[in-house]
């Protein structure tokens, strides 16, 4: 055994009692093997001691419609009532259903029970999906198996503990065992049973340039259920979920959060029964979604994720933060310094060639910018959004003398070089749709729809892989580049494949999200040191399965940072800072200085015309902020983040910190939003050691730790009367 943890073992199985029981470092999870091997669901939430849980299978009495087995000698036990672990359709449950098989019969009955199990050190890999990964020593994993017996399917639950974090990760195998094939109607990742339904869902829900926005509300009987049936991940909901205790705030109480590492349909659903108890599924949405099994075929889900935390949201996200960092983004970028940069959409759009992009990076030099983003509008004839998508090729009437020429400049003058792709899309005005048209994705018989004038390629297809690799290649190899945006402009509609045969269309939305993740896989594999980031008009694909391949993903287009405020905490809750693209651009009321102060708390950038859209006050402005990006970057993108005061709870002001993780040094963040009506204005800092003495860099003064967490800071002196349209200001404290 070569465990390193601080628990001798995170998993075990007591024999006596077939109990399992994950421990984390906060947390435990257990389930048990019940008569019959059926996989009953017992707890999950603060660390215990115990394991004989048995007893917690009960939740509530025997209904006298509720249906039993007879085989099972125990008389308040029906299929109806209890938690399980891995609830299948038609046998007994009438909630909802983690897993509906339709076997050779026609009938969609589905009852798994459990057969063996095996634990072991490390995490598998899960072929063709975005998944956490593990070093040796850091996880231990538990595969659980239960076969239906009627149609063969065994399903192996697999659950990974982590060492440090509480976290667990599930997701499932599922393969055909038996003669004759099985379609998978419903085919979840998790099921999490809560005993109660006095909690609150946390939610972020938005659309375009509006993007997670935090809604908190209680539960209520009934099924909920948050999804998205784009094809993509979309802006409208976030496959991230938490639930709170109604008391849990910030810093205090227990909340379990939930997050999906994937990036096409997906749903969460919660149903509360006439118990009072929750279950929460989260998983590849059914709706469009049909699998077929042949015998010995198998299918894997995608990964949940799931946080518990008794000290609050704020915990809660700084596990996801950290976690995500050191078991997710799996780039050499994840927890390196990115280049500071400047990109030339919001400068230019489609108006620019390579002299004018050459200026923007002599005067971008003089800044201290350190690479130059050439975005949309570089090939085909893309010269608007009308046309040129699916043509990889440079377009050299704008970029005159070639890439490589302009790269050569823009290197001789000290920056780095990215460009803008947008590989799954295709206009019809394009050299690749006029040799392919078939390859644009079309139901049969019927027209596409067009979105941004453009539609979607067909990812499920090998050979529409291979050109748009291939012509990816062909730039990437042969010119030096740095980073690349991949972006990705509108949804799937009329969704189906012109190579797939009928029986096997339902499996379409999936095979296109394991297509974009082959692309986007091969496209890392062979340019390892390329800074990919993501974007799909904004943050219409802000998921964890892209953080896998691109360690950024553009927020939101919308970069006014008033409003980006809401979109950034909201982001916060589930993703890091050193996750979310944030540029200073001039499309913005409020001041450079605040413009900067909340793209710092992301990735930072600028997006705006260096020449023409910076007057001389605030290009001082501009050479401070790149200084304090300097400064901070390792205190806001690798230490903990803490939500003072949230925008969307203080119409006035939002406040935010980074702590070291030695706790030597802090970082508060303050933006006024209108004048606040209380003179006394005092913020409590959260996270620090109470036994530090901190000195505020600003003023010499020095404090407890402690007395800046309870006395808090006095920022009454500041000139609200007169600052209150979109100011802020930042306060380093720095251990003496
Ligand atoms: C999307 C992105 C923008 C920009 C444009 C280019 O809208 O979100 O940042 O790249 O596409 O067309």
């Amino acid at each position: 055994m070569i465990w390193k943890g601080v628990n001798a073992m995170p998993i075990t199985f007591d024999q006596q009692h077939h109990v399992f029981k994950l421990d984390t470092s906060v947390s435990t999870y257990a389930f048990m093997v019940y008569q019959e091997n059926y996989l009953v669901h017992l707890y999950y939430g603060a660390k215990l001691p115990d394991t004989d849980l048995s007893y917690l299978m009960y939740r509530g009495k025997f209904d006298s419609l509720s249906p039993y087995n007879p085989k099972v000698e125990d008389l308040f036990f029906s299929p109806d009532i209890q938690p399980f672990e891995y609830p299948t359709n038609g046998a007994g449950d009438f909630r909802i259903s983690a897993l509906s098989v339709r076997g050779g019969s026609g009938d969609a009955v589905t009852d798994i029970r459990y057969v063996s199990h095996k634990i072991y050190d490390g995490k598998p890999s899960l072929p063709g999906l975005p998944a956490t990964f593990a070093q040796e020593g850091q996880a231990q994993t538990l595969e659980v198996e239960a076969v239906d017996a009627v149609t063969g399917v065994k399903a192996t639950l697999l659950y990974t503990v982590f060492e440090d974090y509480p976290v667990i990760t599930r997701s499932v195998r599922l393969e055909n065992g038996g003669k004759a094939p099985v379609v998978l109607e419903r085919a979840y990742s998790s099921c999490v049973e809560l005993p109660t339904m006095d909690l609150d869902m946390v939610h972020l829900w938005g659309k375009w340039w509006n993007e997670n926005n935090t809604e908190r509300r209680a539960l209520q009987h009934g099924i909920t259920s948050i999804q998205s049936k784009r094809g993509m991940t979309g802006s409208n909901h976030n496959p991230f979920v938490a639930f709170a205790r109604p008391s849990t705030t910030e810093e205090s109480g227990e909340v379990w959060g939930m997050n999906f590492i994937y990036s096409g349909n997906f749903a969460i659903d919660t149903e509360v029964d006439t118990r009072g108890t929750t279950r929460v599924l989260m998983g590849i949405n059914p709706t469009d979604f049909r699998w077929r099994l042949e015998p010995g075929e198998s299918f894997q889900t995608p990964e949940a994720v799931l946080v518990y935390s008794d000290k609050g949201l704020g915990a809660m996200s700084r596990t996801f933060h950290h976690f995500y960092l050191d078991h997710l983004c799996r780039s050499e970028w994840a927890k390196k310094k990115r280049p500071l940069l400047i990109n030339s959409w919001e400068a230019a759009f489609f108006d620019f060639d390579d002299d004018k992009l050459v200026a923007f990076a002599q005067e971008a030099k003089k800044l201290g910018i350190e690479m130059l983003v050439m975005d949309d509008g570089w090939f085909g004839t893309r010269n608007d959004d009308l046309r040129g998508l699916g043509d990889w090729y440079v377009n050299e009437k704008k970029l005159k003398g070639g890439l490589s020429h302009l790269i050569e400049r823009v290197n001789a003058l000290g920056l780095k070089f990215g460009i803008w792709y947008e590989p799954e899309m295709v206009n019809p005005d394009s050299d690749l749709y006029r040799a392919h048209p078939d390859w644009a994705i079309r139901a049969k018989g019927r027209e596409h729809s067009i979105s941004r004038y453009q539609c979607v390629l067909d990812m499920t297809r090998k050979d529409v892989r291979d050109n748009i690799f291939q012509q990816m290649y062909e730039v990437l190899s042969q010119n030096k580049i740095d980073y690349i945006k991949w972006d990705c402009n509108r949804n799937i509609t009329e969704a189906a494949s012109a190579t797939l045969p009928p029986e096997r269309q339902g499996e379409f939305f999936h095979r296109y999200v394991l297509g974009v993740y082959d692309l986007m896989d091969r496209i890392t594999t062979a340019f390892p040191h390329i800074l990919l980031e993501n974007c799909s008009s904004g943050g219409c694909r802000f998921d964890a399965g892209m953080l896998y391949y691109a360690p950024q993903i553009w927020t939101s287009d919308c970069t006014d940072p008033i409003e980006r405020l809401t979109i950034q905490f909201g982001a916060s809750l589930c993703y890091p800072v050193a996750a979310m693209g944030a540029h200073v651009s001039a499309n913005s009321r409020a001041s450079v200085k605040t413009r900067g102060v909340v793209a710092m708390s992301g990735t930072f950038g600028y997006e705006l015309d260096p020449r023409t859209e910076l007057t001389d006050e605030e290009r001082e402005v501009v050479l401070q902020q790149v200084a304090d990006y300097h400064k901070y970057y390792d205190l806001i993108h690798f230490g903990d983040l803490y939500r003072l005061t949230a925008p969307t709870e203080n119409p006035y002001l939002a406040d935010w910190q980074f702590v070291s993780p030695d706790k030597n040094e802090a970082l508060f963040c303050r933006v006024i939003m209108r004048r606040p009506p209380n003179l006394y204005q005092s913020v409590c800092l959260a996270g620090l050691d109470p036994d530090k003495i901190y000195v505020d860099e600003e003023t010499g003064k020095a404090y407890s730790g402690a007395l800046l967490m309870h006395g808090g800071i006095d920022l009454s002196a500041y000139d609200y009367a007169n600052n209150y349209d979109g100011d802020s200001f930042m306060k380093h404290f720095v251990v003496r």
